[in-house]
């Protein structure tokens, strides 16, 4: 048994997607949650800034006592999960694109077609690709690159006619000309907007690995005896610019939820030993 909270970390508030599948599978666990949403989006920035980002964030997790690390971003997953594992070996640190890779290896056969969206810097660094081609080589994967969902999210543009005509712009020759039918959800921010990806796609099936990566953590903590029992603890979520819209996000996406949640504002730059 182990009661001390679960740190999720995103470059905003695309990682509370997983929060919901967390808690509706892990009741007792409580989470610290870091949004660094002073210096979002991080996917068209360079990887030497994504590293050093996700570096600081890492160590005030570690340095609040969590029992592990999920980086609840593609973009980090693709490029510094093995560097956070190195700098933290005495806590296990989760990536989210293995999850989901498996998922798309495990149900998907080789007649499927399978794209994958997310920010550039995940496109580009062929992660998803490359795990799923060692577990499925033959199955067709398609990436595209889809740099503003992120930026109109985290402003709070989600159901409106400009997120509906950037979807189109984005997803229509890609999931037409590709003929489409599983579509990955590749960033963490993606699952605000299946909705209306779903309006104008209805027949692709969708992989959210926000909720993939809920098997991963599971299975982490029950193998090395670390599941809460009866925590006192509260959630905490930190954004580095505690803005109207993280804040209204939280609630929207725990409305349904009993939540004991703190907000806290942190200048994490400033915090770093
Ligand atoms: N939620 C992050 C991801 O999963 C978004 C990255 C960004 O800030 O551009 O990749």
């Amino acid at each position: 048994m182990d009661n001390r909270s679960i740190g999720f970390f995103d470059s905003g508030l695309g990682g509370l997607t997983c929060i919901p599948y967390l808690t509706a599978a892990l009741p007792e666990e409580r989470i610290i949650y870091f949004g660094d949403t002073a210096r979002t989006p991080y996917g068209s920035k360079a990887t030497s800034t994504i590293r050093n980002f996700s570096m600081q964030i890492a160590d005030f997790l570690v340095q609040n006592d969590v029992k592990m690390i999920v980086i609840a971003c593609n973009t980090v997953s693709s490029i510094c999960l093995e560097d956070l594992q190195f700098r933290f070996p005495e806590i296990p640190v989760v990536g989210i694109i293995a999850p989901a890779a498996e998922k798309v290896a495990a149900s998907c056969g080789n007649e499927n077609r399978v794209g994958i969206i997310g920010t550039k810097v995940t496109i580009r660094s062929e992660a998803y690709n490359r795990l799923i081609r060692e577990l499925k080589p033959e199955l067709e994967v398609y990436s595209e690159p889809c740099p503003a969902f992120v930026p109109l999210i985290e402003e709070g543009i989600i159901r409106n006619d400009i997120m509906d005509m950037t979807i189109r712009y984005y997803l229509d020759d890609f999931v037409l000309e590709n003929r489409l039918d599983t579509l990955v959800l590749g960033c963490t921010h993606y699952p605000l907007i299946r909705d209306r990806i779903e309006r104008f796609y209805p027949d692709l099936r969708i992989i959210n690995p926000s909720e993939e990566i809920i098997c991963s953590i599971q299975q982490i903590l029950t193998e090395r005896s670390m599941l809460a029992i009866h925590s006192e603890r509260e959630n905490i979520f930190y954004a580095s610019d505690l803005s109207e819209n993280f804040m209204n996000m939280i609630e929207t996406i725990f409305s349904s939820q009993e939540m004991k949640v703190q907000f806290k504002n942190l200048d994490i730059e400033n915090t770093r030993k």
